[in-house]
């Protein structure tokens, strides 16, 4: 895709949802320090990045009254939240985007292992390779996130996340995927990743061409 294009989406995805600006930019990161340990070609980490930085496009679809309400959300309500990976993809095939590895990520990134995930219910194998291990950069970082309600921050928030990864592998998670991500982290490589923009200051404004869109793909 046209690093403008996923800019302007992103900025709408942003917009729709505020909290989710340095979520979008860590998710990246995470999705390219992982490509890179496999040793994925540079074709491969383009897409995928791409569809990491895409991954709740479809939440500009679903109302902000929802998105971003307060407190428990009625079932009703989850159902419609649950639809985003659905009305994501749909988004990507009106603008005629055909590359498989952003539309699974964006379409299957709330799968899980064990066939509990939305909006399929599809289980192991036949999840796509890449929302598998998208899921699980997902909830780290959602596990990893500066929150009001949280206590644990940093590398200590991290520790705890680990652990909860590998208590969901094999049944929310891939294990391969938790395993890769564990390694990586334990080993130092994603630390600097864990506090780029973690700590409440707002995201600059980039534009297409600066380094928050570079960091995609070449
Ligand atoms: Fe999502």
């Amino acid at each position: 895709m046209d690093p403008a294009t996923v800019h302007q989406l992103v900025k709408a995805i942003e917009a729709k949802d505020l909290s989710t600006a340095a979520h979008t930019w860590r998710v990246v990161l995470y999705s390219r320090a992982m490509l890179e340990a496999v040793r994925a070609d540079q074709a491969t980490i383009h897409a995928v990045t791409q569809g990491a930085a895409l991954h709740d496009v479809g939440k500009i679809d679903i109302p902000s009254a929802i998105l971003t309400k307060p407190g428990r959300l009625s079932p009703e309500e989850f159902a419609v939240i649950q639809q985003h990976p659905v009305t994501g993809y749909a988004r990507m095939v009106a603008m005629d985007v055909e590359d498989q590895h952003i539309l699974d990520l964006i379409r299957f990134h709330h799968e899980r292992w064990d066939g509990l995930g939305y909006p399929y219910g599809l289980k192991d194998g036949e999840i796509p390779l890449v929302a598998r291990y998208f899921a699980v950069i997902d909830a780290f970082d959602a596990m990893t996130s500066v929150r009001p309600y949280r206590h644990e921050v940093g590398e200590q928030a991290a520790a705890h996340a680990l652990v909860e990864l590998r208590n969901g592998a094999g049944t929310r998670y891939d294990p391969d995927a938790v395993r890769l991500f564990a390694d990586l982290f334990e080993r130092g490589s994603l630390t600097w990743i864990l506090n780029y923009f973690n700590d409440g200051t707002p995201i600059p404004d980039f534009t297409p061409d600066e380094s928050a869109v570079a960091l995609i793909g070449p």
